[in-house]
């Protein structure tokens, strides 16, 4: 697996995570790293900081501009989903991409729009899987976006109008990999917990995998539902196939998704600015 792992990367010229996510990660695999030590290495950085405050005192989170430090954003989201919102918010910060010839900002609201409702569709979950699905619903299309990044030019030209179905195998056969593997590449070369690559290499086929299927089920569900009620767009114009073991999965029923779809599009209108927390 490694060995794919490293080809992967080489070939496609990945980007490695910036310096501050390294430290960190070698720090958590290596020694014990409490609460205390996770603000001191994110207060390094300033930029970060302010990014992961941004982040804390948005309306997703319902703290309404009230947490002050890192170490307080901490105690109140828990050192895993802090850790996780640092590895999300590089991963994006890196992936970013400047090119006038393709709207980002509606590539943006889709995926915080899926990480929105992915949550909400787990509200049967506990709050741990709930944020795991909030990280990789907003992670499902970047290996689009690392299409973008590397060629922008070939990405138009597969991605025409006529073509803007989401068929992994013309993926496959044009770039020689799919966007669920891409994704789910670089989210290992990041070291991102196993629940969350495989929430990206599955997201369009949940059915395929035993390991959080839960997890892929709502991404999947969520995916298509932001594409049915146009939200943003991730250059896939045409709603997926419902898949009936990601809907049985889920376990909620019709009445319970009416009230869901009014509380997510209510939190995905109100989080838009989550969009620039990139920048
Ligand atoms: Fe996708
Ligand atoms: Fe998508």
């Amino acid at each position: 697996m490694k060995t794919v792992k490293s080809f992967l990367a080489k070939q496609l010229n990945l980007p490695s995570p910036p310096a501050i996510i390294q430290n960190l990660q070698s720090r958590i695999v290596e020694e014990n790293v409490n609460n205390k030590d996770l603000a001191e290495i994110i207060e390094v950085d300033p930029s970060f900081t302010a990014r992961i405050l941004r982040l804390v005192n948005s309306p997703f989170y319902g703290f309404k501009g009230k947490i002050a430090s890192v170490e307080e954003a901490i105690t109140m989201l828990g050192f895993n989903t802090v850790h996780q919102l640092m590895l999300t918010t590089s991963m994006l910060n890196v992936i970013e991409v400047q090119n006038k010839t393709i709207d980002l900002n509606k590539f943006w609201l889709h995926s915080f729009g899926v990480g929105i409702m992915t949550k909400h569709l787990l509200c049967k979950a506990n709050k741990d899987i709930r944020n795991e699905g909030f990280m990789g619903g907003i992670l499902h299309d970047i290996g689009r976006m690392i299409f973008i990044k590397m060629d922008t030019n070939r990405f138009i030209s597969f991605y025409t109008k006529e073509n803007r179905v989401i068929d992994l195998k013309s993926e496959l056969e044009y770039f020689n990999i799919d966007h669920q593997e891409l994704g789910k590449a670089l989210a290992q070369q990041w070291n991102f917990p196993d629940s969350i690559s495989t929430a990206i290499a599955y997201h369009h086929l949940p059915e395929n995998t035993k390991d959080y299927r839960l997890l892929a089920s709502a991404v999947n569900i969520a995916d298509m539902l932001c594409h049915a009620f146009n939200i943003g767009d991730s250059y896939s114009c045409f709603v997926t196939d419902f898949s009936s073991t990601a809907w049985k999965e889920l376990n909620i029923n019709m009445d319970e998704l009416e009230i869901i779809l009014k509380q997510a599009l209510i939190e995905i209108d109100k989080s838009k600015h989550l969009m620039s927390m990139s920048n």
